[in-house]
C-alpha cells in the first residue's frame, strides 16, 4: 500500500494561473504527423459478471425475488400473509415431468378468500425499488378449471404503506397454463419496498412465475434491463462487452458451470442455477443469490448491439474453477462443450434455417448479431487448459475460419502459470491472451511501462480484468478511491501506447450492488433506484471516448515514461474529429509545468481541457457525493504549436487540440 502522504501535493492550478512547485518546465513532445498504429476499435470495452448482484437484482430488472419458487429453500424471498395460509393451503409441489426446468409452483386449494385472508409478500432483492408515477407490469402464470380466482396485488414501502394497486382476474378455465397481465404505477418513491399479492374468490389454482418489472427498462423493452445502468454503459461508448464473466462461466463445479443453452429460449423453460458467488467468500455470504437468467445469451447480445459494442461471450472450456476444485471434463468426453461453442456462433450469427439462427429469429432477432470474437475459458491455466483449447482451436477453426479466439493466461501477469501459457498460445497462434491484474496502485504505477518492448506480431494482448485494489486482492475493505483511479490511468497510457500490441482492455468488475456485493473495489455501484460512478469509472470514460484513431508518438523529456517524476503520457490522434489527444498523468506530489509542443500538418485551431482531480487521494464517489470527483472540462490557450499546462499534483489530464 502506498503511503498515503506520497501522495498529497501542493494542488496547483489547472492552466496557468496558479503557482507551480518545480521551477524547471518539463517538455512534453507530441509527433501527429505520422501514425504509430490503429487505435483498434475495440480497444476500451466494459466485463460483465453475474457478481455483486450483478444481474438478478441489478441489471436485470425483475422486482420479484425466486419468482417460480426454484431457489433452494423453495419460498426464499416470500412470506406467507394472512389466517388461511395458517392453515397450510399453499403447497409447492413438482409438476410432474411437465416442465422440468421450473418444476415447482404454488398450488392454492383454500376455500373461499377475500383480501387480507390469504397472500404472499415478496422482500425483491434487497427491497425494490420503487418510482413515483412509473407504470410496473405484474404478471404471473396460473392454471385453473374454475375462473373464480383473482389477485389483488399492492406495491408497499417499508412499512407496509400500499403506493400502488391492481385487481388481476384469472378467468381462463380450461385447465390449460396462461399468463395473465396487468399495469398499474407506484404513487410514492421507495428504496426498499415489497409486493403482497393476496389470492381472492374461489377455486383452486396453480400459480407460478410471478413477476414484476417496472416499465421504464432500457429502450422500454417489457422484461428489460434497468436502463439507468445500461446508460452507465452506454455513456462509455465501449467497443465491446464482455459476458457473463469471470469465474461464473467456470463455476465451482462442472454442473454448475455457465451453459449458454440454458438461459435462452422462454424465461420460464431458463433453468436456474445457485450463483457460485452464494457461498464463495464466508465474509459476503449471499445465500438468496441465484442466476434464473432472465438475462440469458439472447439478452446480452441485444445490449451489445443496442451499445454499439462487440459483443465478447465467454464459454466454459471442459475445466471447472481451479481455485475450488481439480474437477474437468474428460478428453473423450469433450464433445458436448465444443459442440455448445459451434452452436453458440450458429445462434449468434447462423441463417434462421439453422436450428441456432431460428431461435434467435424466434427471440426477435433474425438479423445476425455478427459475433467476431469468443473467448475459450476464463482464468484457466496449465497443461490441461491448453489439451482442452486445441480441441475447441481445431474445431471452430474448421467451421468458422475467421471467429478470433480469446485465451486464458490464467489468474496472475507473471510467473509460471502465466509464463507457461503465454508462450504456449503464441505458438498456437490464438488472436488474444487474455491477461489479468488485481493489483497495488504502486504496481499499476511501475508496470505502465509494460507492452513498450512487447512484440506486435502475432497474438494480441487483451487486457481482460483490471482494477488498483487499494488494500490487497479482493478485500471487502477496499474502495475506489482517487488513488485507485489515478494508478490506472497511468498504467492505461501504456495500454494506450501499445495499441499494436494491445487490442483490448476492460476494467473488472463491472457492478456492485450496495446491499449485496462481494467483491470490491467496483466500477459502477447501485442501490435499488440509482447507479453513482467512480473515479475509476471516469478514467475508463475518458480513454474510451478520446480513443482516437491512430496511436502517435509522445514523450516527456524525450522519454515515454518519466518514471522519477512519476509523469505518464500517450497520445492519439482521431482523423475523423480532426483531433489530437494527449493522456497525462502527473501522480507525484508536485506540480508541473509542461511545455507542449505538437507537431501535425495541419493548423492547430483551438484547444480544451479535461481535468480528474482530487486533493485527497482517499477520496470517493457515493450516492450523496456522486461527483466528488468527476472530470471538469475548460478551455486552454494553444499558440502556435505551443501549450503551456500547471500540472497540478496527483492528476489525470486529457488535452484535446482540434486543426
Ligand atoms: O472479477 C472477479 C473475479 O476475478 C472474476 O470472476 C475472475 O475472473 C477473477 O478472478
Amino acid at each position: 500500500m502506498v503511503a498515503k502522504n506520497k501522495f498529497f501535493g501542493m494542488l496547483a492550478g489547472v492552466t496557468g494561473l496558479l503557482s507551480v512547485a518545480s521551477a524547471q518546465n518539463t517538455t512534453v513532445n507530441i509527433d501527429a504527423t505520422k501514425s504509430i498504429a490503429k487505435v483498434p476499435s475495440t480497444m476500451w470495452g466494459v466485463f460483465f459478471e453475474d457478481i455483486n448482484f450483478g444481474a438478478d437484482g441489478g441489471l436485470y430488472a425483475e422486482l420479484i425475488k425466486n419468482r417460480s419458487f426454484e431457489f433452494t429453500q423453495p419460498l426464499m424471498g416470500w412470506k406467507k400473509l394472512g389466517k388461511a395460509n395458517k392453515e397450510g393451503v399453499f403447497l409447492v409441489e413438482n409438476r410432474e415431468k411437465e416442465n422440468l426446468k421450473n418444476p415447482r409452483y404454488l398450488q392454492v386449494t383454500a376455500g373461499k378468500t377475500s383480501k387480507g385472508d390469504l397472500g404472499l409478500y415478496n422482500e425483491g432483492f434487497r427491497g425494490m425499488g420503487l418510482k413515483a408515477g412509473v407504470g410496473y407490469d405484474f404478471s404471473v402464470m396460473y392454471r385453473t378449471k374454475t375462473s373464480g380466482r383473482s389477485l389483488d396485488i399492492e406495491l408497499v414501502d417499508s412499512s407496509n404503506k400500499v403506493v400502488g394497486s391492481a385487481q388481476l382476474q384469472l378467468s381462463n378455465a380450461d385447465g390449460q397454463w396462461h399468463k395473465a397481465t396487468v399495469s398499474f404505477n407506484s404513487n410514492t418513491t421507495v428504496l426498499k419496498g415489497g409486493a403482497n399479492i393476496w389470492i381472492v374468490g374461489e377455486g383452486n389454482v396453480d400459480l407460478d412465475m410471478l413477476s414484476l418489472f417496472p416499465k421504464d427498462t432500457w429502450k422500454n423493452r417489457p422484461g428489460g434491463l434497468r436502463a439507468d445502468m445500461v446508460q452507465r454503459l452506454a455513456d462509455m461508448k465501449p467497443g465491446f462487452i464482455r459476458f457473463p464473466g469471470g469465474c461464473i462461466v467456470e463455476g465451482r463445479d462442472l454442473a454448475n458451470r455457465y451453459q449458454w443453452k440454458n438461459t435462452v429460449g422462454p424465461i420460464e423453460e431458463r433453468k436456474l442455477i445457485m450463483n457460485r458467488w452464494n457461498t464463495e467468500f464466508a465474509h459476503r455470504p449471499a445465500p438468496d443469490y441465484f442466476q434464473t437468467f432472465g438475462l440469458g445469451f439472447f439478452e446480452y447480445f441485444q445490449l451489445s448491439e443496442d451499445i454499439g459494442a462487440e459483443p465478447l461471450p465467454i464459454i466454459n472450456c471442459g475445466m471447472a474453477c481451479q481455485f475450488n476444485t481439480s474437477e474437468v471434463q474428460d478428453m473423450s468426453e469433450l464433445d458436448p462443450y465444443v459442440q455448445d461453442a459451434l452452436d453458440l456462433i450458429e445462434f449468434a450469427n447462423g441463417a434462421t434455417t439453422t436450428k441456432w439462427g431460428k431461435l434467435r429469429a424466434d427471440m426477435g432477432h433474425p438479423a445476425p448479431f455478427n459475433l467476431k470474437m469468443m473467448g475459450i475459458g476464463n482464468e484457466n491455466w496449465g497443461p490441461q487448459y491448453v489439451e482442452r483449447l486445441h480441441l475447441f482451436q481445431d474445431a471452430i477453426a474448421k467451421k468458422y475460419p475467421k471467429m478470433k479466439l480469446v485465451c486464458s493466461s490464467g489468474t496472475d501477469p507473471n510467473g509460471e502459470k502465466f509464463d507457461f501459457l503465454n508462450d504456449t498460445l503464441r505458438k498456437m497462434k490464438v488472436a488474444y491472451i487474455d491477461e489479468h491484474y488485481y493489483r497495488s496502485p504502486e504496481w499499476f504505477l511501475d508496470n505502465a511501462g509494460r507492452y513498450d518492448n512487447y512484440t506486435r506480431n502475432g497474438s494480441k494482448v487483451f487486457a481482460g480484468e483490471y482494477a488498483a485494489q487499494s488494500d490487497g486482492m479482493a478485500n471487502p475493505t477496499n474502495r475506489n478511491t482517487w488513488l485507485t483511479a489515478l494508478s490506472e490511468a497511468a498504467f492505461m497510457t501504456g495500454l494506450e501506447r501499445n495499441a499494436g500490441a494491445v487490442e483490448m482492455a476492460s476494467y473488472a468488475p463491472l457492478f456492485a450492488h450496495v446491499d449485496a456485493w462481494q467483491w470490491t473495489p467496483d466500477m459502477i455501484w447501485v442501490n435499488n433506484l440509482q447507479t453513482y460512478a467512480t473515479p475509476d469509472y471516469y478514467v475508463q470514460q475518458l480513454y474510451s471516448l478520446n480513443k482516437g484513431t491512430d496511436v502517435v508518438s509522445a514523450t516527456i523529456n524525450g522519454k515515454v515514461i518519466e518514471g522519477e517524476n512519476k509523469l505518464y503520457i500517450s497520445s492519439v490522434k482521431d482523423e475523423k474529429k480532426k483531433e489530437i489527444i494527449v493522456k497525462i498523468v502527473n501522480a507525484s506530489a508536485d506540480a508541473k509545468k509542461l511545455d507542449v509542443d505538437i507537431k501535425n500538418k495541419e493548423k492547430m485551431k483551438s484547444a480544451t481541457l479535461v481535468t480528474l482531480q482530487s486533493k485527497d487521494m482517499q477520496a470517493v464517489n457515493s450516492f450523496d457525493h456522486p461527483e466528488n470527483v468527476a472530470p471538469k472540462e475548460s478551455s486552454l490557450t494553444i499558440k502556435g504549436n505551443k501549450i503551456q499546462l500547471d500540472a497540478a499534483a496527483n492528476t489525470f489530464y486529457v488535452v484535446k487540440v482540434q486543426y
